[in-house]
Order: structure tokens, then C-alpha cells, then sequence
């Protein structure tokens, strides 16, 4: 296996197929490809059915691929037991879902904090500190239902990022908000960015794609643009979530939690 050193994500040649019955096999990933380094914002878009939460759930090492490795911040997770994916993934990858998994019965506080409670945290950070990060210092105490649906998005973001994992995987996190509440995630999504986070989102929101630094497109199982082009096409400068262009962003050095050239 050939591992990029400036990459904090790496899938090679990856293949997964869903055994239904001893007749029917459903490939749901043919062979995926991608690298993602450290603070690079990317959008994965497809058709319904062609692999992109099967992508973000081997990517996340919550199922296993068949075949094909994954890298994670240089560390091949192939041939690792089940103990050793569940280190590196509570070291290096925080989840967001579309409907948000937050327990009902829990208060804010206690949702983001439910992280810390299974195993070492050494670079834990505090609950209420990570709910100010994301603007809901003052929704501490509030159970989910006692939220708006951007809230509590925002407090599953701050739950994925209890453990500052340097990967944020995001499966359509504003599916379930209406176009406003969505930008406010967006804006969330692009200081994570910034703060040298790599953020890999399902979405078929346009204006998040938009502020990307690339989408890659899958089809049936595969890779059929991974953005690359796009990104180099937008060199030297790539556009802010404004629109406006910015300087070229430094070359990925391999240093987790750079900053942006902003
Ligand atoms: N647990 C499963 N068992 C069998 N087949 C599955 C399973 N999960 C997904 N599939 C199949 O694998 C393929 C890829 O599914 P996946 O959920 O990754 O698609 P998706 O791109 O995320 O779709 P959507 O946009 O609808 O969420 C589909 O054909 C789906 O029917
Ligand atoms: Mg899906």
C-alpha cells in the first residue's frame, strides 16, 4: 500500500458488497479511490442508492470493506482487529447524521459529553466549552426536544468533535433543516474548515457544494469525478463562502490543524 504523507484520509481501491441472500449480492462500492488532507472541505454527491453513506460509513471504519485498504492519518486499518478500529476512530473521525442520533433524554450538555465517557479522552474538551464553539452556551441544559432542529445539529456537531478528531464525517447534515437553518451549519462546517479540520460531507445542498473545495460525484459504486480538476481549474485562488475569490490555499505540508490562507 502506498500511503501519501500529506493525506490525513486515504482509501485504496475500496470495495464493499452487501450479501443479501446467498443469490444476491448488492455492490455498493467497485473499487473507490480518494485522498483527503487536512483542512480541505469536500462534498460527495450522487444519485440515491449509489454508495455514498456506505463510502462515509467504511471511510469512518463503522463497516468493514471487503477489500481495498483505508488509511487513517497514515496508519493502515485494514488487517486491524476490531479494538484497534474502534481506537483509531474515536482518536481521528467525529460522525454527524442527517437526523441528527442525539439520546432524547439527555440534556445538550450531556449529549456532547457522552463521548467522554467510554475509555481515555486525553484530548477531551469540555462539554459546555464545545456547545459555546458551536453558539449554544445558553442551550446547555435543553433536551433535544426542547431545540429547534439547527440546534440540535449543532449539538450532534459538537458531540462529533468532543474528542477533536482532525476528520468530521457528515452524512447530509442539513437534510432535515429549511435553507436558512442549513447556512448556519454551513457557516459551522466552513470554520471547522479554517481551524485545519477535514471535513467530508453527503449533501445535496448546492450552496454547500458551492463553498467546497471539491465534490466528488459517484455513480453505481464509483468514483465518477473526485473534484480534483475542479480544484486545479480554480487555482491559484478558490472561492470563499462568499463567492469572492481567495488566495491560493498553501500546499497540504502534512501538519495536522494548519491554517487556511484566509
Ligand atoms: N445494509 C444493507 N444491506 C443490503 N444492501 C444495502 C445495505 N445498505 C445499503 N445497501 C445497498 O447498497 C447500495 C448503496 O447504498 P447507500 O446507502 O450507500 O447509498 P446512498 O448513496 O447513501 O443513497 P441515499 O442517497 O439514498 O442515502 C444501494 O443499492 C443500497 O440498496
Ligand atoms: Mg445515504
Amino acid at each position: 500500500m502506498t500511503s501519501n504523507g500529506s493525506a490525513v484520509l486515504q482509501l485504496e481501491e475500496v470495495r464493499r458488497t452487501y450479501h443479501l441472500s446467498r443469490a444476491v449480492d448488492v455492490p455498493a462500492l467497485r473499487g473507490v479511490s480518494l485522498t483527503f488532507v487536512p483542512g480541505e472541505l469536500v462534498t460527495i454527491v450522487g444519485p440515491s442508492g449509489s454508495g455514498k453513506t456506505t463510502l462515509l460509513n467504511v471511510s469512518g471504519l463503522l463497516d468493514h470493506q471487503d477489500a481495498g485498504d483505508v488509511i487513517v492519518d497514515g496508519e493502515s486499518t485494514g488487517a486491524l482487529s476490531d479494538r484497534e478500529r474502534t481506537r483509531v476512530r474515536r482518536e481521528k473521525i467525529g460522525f454527524v447524521f442527517q437526523s441528527f442520533n442525539l439520546l432524547p433524554h439527555l440534556s445538550a450538555e450531556e449529549n456532547v459529553a457522552m463521548p467522554l465517557r467510554y475509555g481515555d479522552a486525553p484530548k477531551a474538551r469540555p462539554a459546555a466549552e464545545l456547545l459555546a464553539h458551536v453558539g449554544l452556551a445558553e442551550r446547555r441544559l435543553h433536551r433535544p426536544d426542547e431545540l429547534s432542529g439547527g440546534e440540535q445539529q449543532r449539538v450532534a456537531i459538537a458531540r462529533a468533535l468532543a474528542l477533536d478528531p482532525p476528520i468530521l464525517l457528515c452524512d447530509e447534515p442539513t437534510g432535515e433543516l429549511d435553507s436558512e437553518t442549513a447556512s448556519g451549519i454551513h457557516d459551522l462546517l466552513g470554520e471547522l474548515r479554517r481551524a485545519g479540520k477535514t471535513l467530508v460531507v453527503v449533501t445535496h445542498n448546492e450552496e454547500l457544494a458551492r463553498i467546497a473545495d471539491r465534490s466528488i460525484h459517484m455513480r453505481d459504486g464509483v468514483i465518477t469525478d473526485d473534484g480534483a480538476k475542479r480544484s486545479r481549474r480554480s487555482a491559484p485562488g478558490h472561492k470563499g463562502s462568499d463567492g469572492k475569490r481567495r488566495p491560493a490555499k498553501p500546499k497540504a505540508s502534512g501538519t495536522a490543524g494548519r491554517k487556511r490562507a484566509r
